[in-house]
């Protein structure tokens, strides 16, 4: 069901691979809600294609970019702010890759070199966008930022491997970019620490089928989906939220907060 809770509003959406991503998904209920969007990719992600549909159903243009890369991230920010005709109002942040996990490398072996490119595409990204934003004074003021987490980066979870201390970094650039912009420009930051969804991204970590069903027996409400994330995201960047800034909000059934449950203590019985 649409709430028009987007009507008027400009987005940049960041990582739509394919359409089980967490970015399809949303692209899709923004626009659903009304709002208008550009689309954004890595170059070689671009060559897959399949963004092209996504483009078409929710009417955006695509522009390519590294977010590694800071003359792609000026285009992007000045191309959308001309197709808009104006600045923008929200972005989502939906973007990882870990080159240890790649390599198979585990956390006690990883090579550091992967580990500074891991930390630039799936952390240091978000700081790269949010420069480029404030330098070019691109997002409106009240307008919101939403980058995508994992609760790895508060608890062990052994085969999550470099991208724990990487989501860590995510959500410390998101909390002190979110004061300094705050202050400038009432711009809103948050990180949603979204529960194992089945992506490309996702299915990338070891045993990762085993890590879905067991979050699922650990949540309450059971794990939520990528479309419920999309939803999420909605709510954020509507003015419905507009004082919530600077947090990493668990969106993940309960999990976060359970210590067990009795489905899990049935199956240790076993
Ligand atoms: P996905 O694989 O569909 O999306 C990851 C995106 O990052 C892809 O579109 C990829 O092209 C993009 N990307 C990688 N390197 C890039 C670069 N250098 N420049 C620009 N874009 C680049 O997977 P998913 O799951 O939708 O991931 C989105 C976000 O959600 C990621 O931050 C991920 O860590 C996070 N997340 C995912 C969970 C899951 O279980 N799938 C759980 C919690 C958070």
């Amino acid at each position: 069901m649409a709430y028009n809770l987007l009507k008027g509003k400009k987005g940049i959406i960041f990582g739509a691979l394919d359409e089980k991503s967490i970015a399809w998904r949303t692209a899709l209920r923004c626009h659903e809600e009304g709002a208008q969007l550009v689309l954004t990719n890595a170059p070689v992600a671009l060559r897959m294609g399949e963004i092209n549909k996504l483009a078409e159903a929710v009417n955006a243009p695509v522009i390519g970019a590294d977010v590694t890369n800071m003359d792609d991230l000026k285009n992007l920010f000045e191309g959308a702010m001309k197709h808009f005709g104006g600045k923008i109002d929200f972005v989502l942040h939906s973007v990882g890759m870990s080159l240890n996990v790649r390599k198979n490398k585990p956390y006690t072996e990883i090579d550091y070199g992967f580990n500074q490119k891991t930390l630039d595409i799936s952390a240091m990204s978000l700081h790269r966008v949010l420069r480029t934003a404030w330098d070019l004074d691109a997002i409106s003021d009240w307008g919101s930022v939403v980058a995508l987490t994992y609760i790895a980066a508060q608890r062990v979870f052994p085969d999550y491997n470099e991208m724990a201390d990487a989501k860590a970094l995510l959500e410390g650039v998101s909390r002190n970019f979110g004061y300094h912009y705050g202050v400038k420009k009432k711009v809103r930051i948050n990180t949603i620490s979204q529960s194992p969804t089945q992506t490309t991204a996702g299915s990338g970590v070891k045993g990762f089928d085993g890590f879905v069903s067991y979050a699922e027996k650990m949540s309450p409400l059971g794990n939520a989906s990528a479309d419920q994330c999309a939803d999420y995201c909605v709510t954020l960047f509507s003015d419905l939220t507009k004082m919530v800034t600077m947090q990493n909000l668990f969106h993940d059934g309960g999990f976060s907060f359970t210590g067990v449950t009795q489905a899990v203590i049935d199956q240790m019985g076993k």
